[in-house]
């Protein structure tokens, strides 16, 4: 699956190595890295190598990490998508740029990603990692229809598990 995923504000589409300075904006942002990963990315090889990573996963896998543009101006605001894990689930994630927080972007990118899970690729089960107080993130998968399913430890921090059955 390569052709964007279209949203009323936004469109989903493959990275691609030309995005790599807008991704550093959002990745490097110590507020929007609270609750993500190891924390905010230092230096711009970092998120250069993220996005390598995304793009080889993508290749691979025929889905993975997209860019979330904005539809008006084109500009890169952050990622949303898909990663299968090495137990072998499917894993749904998003990062937004501060700007853009609280304007539906998440819930957008997250229900264009079930969508296309289900319609286009097929899979029947998804799972989100989330820290317990980051109430946004919570939210969105909650409004989809995802269902808390135990803790685990990712990143070295607890994360509350959920899932929904597509
Ligand atoms: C979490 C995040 C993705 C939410 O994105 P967003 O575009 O602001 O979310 P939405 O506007 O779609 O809001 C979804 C719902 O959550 C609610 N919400 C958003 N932020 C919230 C907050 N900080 N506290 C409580 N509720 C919040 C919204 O009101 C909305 O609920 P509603 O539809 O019932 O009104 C965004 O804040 C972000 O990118 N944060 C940094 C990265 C991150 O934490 N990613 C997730 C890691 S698990």
């Amino acid at each position: 699956m390569q052709s964007p995923l279209v949203g009323a504000t936004i469109l989903l589409r493959p990275f691609t190595l030309a995005d790599v300075p807008a991704a550093h904006a959002v990745y490097s942002d110590p507020a929007v890295m609270r609750y993500v990963g190891h924390g905010p990315v230092r230096a711009i090889g970092g998120t250069d190598s993220m996005i390598r990573q995304y793009m080889a996963h993508q290749r691979t896998h025929g889905f993975g990490f997209w860019a979330v543009v904005d539809k008006a101006t084109g500009v890169v605001i952050g990622d949303a998508g898909l990663a299968r894990t090495a137990d072998g689930e499917v894993e749904m994630g998003y990062t937004l740029a501060q700007a853009w927080w609280g304007r539906g972007v998440a819930s957008q990118a997250a229900g264009l990603w079930v969508g296309a899970a289900r319609d286009q690729l097929g899979i029947e089960r998804l799972r989100a990692l989330v820290e317990e107080p980051n109430l946004g993130s919570r939210r969105v998968l909650e409004k989809l229809g995802f269902e808390r399913d135990g803790v685990t430890i990712a990143f070295d921090r607890e994360h509350l598990v959920y899932r929904l059955t597509l």
